[in-house]
């Protein structure tokens, strides 16, 4: 089997985990932690020498290569000071081509931006900003952990639009305690009247080692049935298309043009670089993972070396079945003729026979330059995906 010509493209994104949270909501499981103004900036440093490291080792010393995507993603970026923002920005702008046409985007909580941190970014090169609005229902923020209320969330988009940002994503939270259709139609509401162009909503996940899980197990947490969460994902996509705004992946819907493109890069199975601790990257034909704890990952950049923890090689018949599992979460699909850029096979030359079995069955629809997932089948769609894992 060839390697995948994929594996030799340079990676043109960048993510960037800063782990830190004022509070832990209660459902959330991603690596953050509430720490001390000492420890973050001791993180900072540290993470300075890993972006070195990582630029060195990827593309040599002299290299200014240009990236297309950044993400900032937490944990929340907005935790640290506006100098430090500054600090790590100037460091990837003398690393790295970043031009107005590169998409930069960090994650912040609503209520903690202000005038001064919203310039700081802006004017330090980011251009898109995603807020975790979650649900309008302030009964709900509070059952949920949230330290913000409803207006936080209005009065950060609108400081950021008065900034000058006009890329502005808020995410929303499905299947929520409680939660009815009625909270759902009233956040969509708000949300909109924000004026944001992009809207991600996810079906809540209870996640091990949450106090939701907890909750759960000892029959605390009166979550809606299965069918409640299913209309009220139905009703967000007729609301949503209603109002202009184009579903492009399972989760995500945007005005026309404003598809996250850094997201994008997961989704089309690119290679993308990431640092911080606990990040995950994809370079060369290797995935890898870097030290969760903040102690570990900065022990180990100290002993000069970059702070993964594991790696993953990935072979070039696995690299084609994420290619499906990940492009199919696209409205779009996978591209007949991306797929052999990245390959070197044909799409149907490798799935044809599962291709044709999931035409029949109405869960794949093709034409001569794409297949994808019929939306009305977007519910099965893990069954699908996990039709791809493992068949080569
Ligand atoms: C990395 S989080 C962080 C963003 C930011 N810290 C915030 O909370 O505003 C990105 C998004 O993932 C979603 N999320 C986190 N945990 C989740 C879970 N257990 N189930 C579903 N969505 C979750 C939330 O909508 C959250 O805004
Ligand atoms: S949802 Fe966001 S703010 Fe809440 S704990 Fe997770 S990363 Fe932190």
């Amino acid at each position: 089997m060839i390697e995948a010509p994929l594996f030799a493209m340079p990676p043109k994104a960048l993510y960037v985990h800063i782990p830190f949270c004022s509070s832990k909501c209660f459902y959330c499981d991603f690596n953050s932690f509430v720490s001390s103004d000492a420890v973050r900036a001791a993180y900072v440093r540290a993470l300075l020498v890993e972006i070195s490291m990582l630029h060195d080792e990827q593309f040599g010393v002299h290299a200014r290569p240009k990236l297309e995507t950044i993400f900032f993603g937490g944990g929340t970026p907005t935790l640290l000071t506006s100098s430090e923002f500054t600090e790590v920005a100037k460091h990837i702008h003398a690393l790295y081509d970043i031009g107005d046409e590169t998409e930069w985007t960090v994650e912040a909580n609503p209520g903690s931006v202000d005038r001064q941190k919203l310039s700081a970014l802006w004017e330090n090169g980011v251009n898109r900003l995603s807020f975790g609005a979650q649900t309008f229902n302030e009964t709900l923020l509070q059952v949920i952990g949230r330290l913000h209320d409803a207006h936080d969330v209005e009065h950060s988009v609108h400081a950021a639009i008065e900034q000058g940002f006009t890329r502005i994503n808020l995410d929303l939270m499905l299947g929520l305690p409680e939660q009815t259709l009625a909270d759902v139609e009233e956040s969509l509401h708000r949300a909109l009247q924000t004026g944001v162009s992009h809207i991600s909503a996810y079906g809540l996940k209870v996640e091990e080692n949450t106090p939701f899980y907890k909750w759960q197990k000892e029959g605390l947490l009166h979550l809606p049935q299965e069918e409640a969460e299913v209309e009220m994902y139905e009703y967000v996509r007729a609301y949503l298309r209603d109002e202009g705004f184009a579903q492009y992946e399972i989760s995500n819907f945007s005005k026309p043009f404003d598809e996250a493109r850094h997201n994008l890069m997961y989704w089309e199975n690119r290679s993308y670089l990431a640092v911080g601790a606990g990040a995950h990257g994809y370079t060369g034909n290797q995935r890898y993972e870097n030290e969760r704890s903040l102690s570990a990952y900065s022990e180990v950049i100290r002993q000069g070396k970059r702070p993964v923890a594991s790696t993953h090689r990935v072979s070039a018949t696995e690299a084609m079945e994420d290619t499906m599992m990940l492009g199919l979460r696209l409205q779009q699909g996978v591209e007949r003729k991306r797929f052999f850029s990245f390959h070197g096979q044909e799409l149907d030359a490798v799935f044809g026979s599962l291709l044709t079995t999931l035409c029949e069955r109405g869960w794949i629809a093709q034409n001569n330059e794409r297949v994808w997932i019929p939306p009305q089948y977007d519910e099965v769609a893990n069954e699908i995906f996990s039709l791809f894992v493992g068949y080569l």
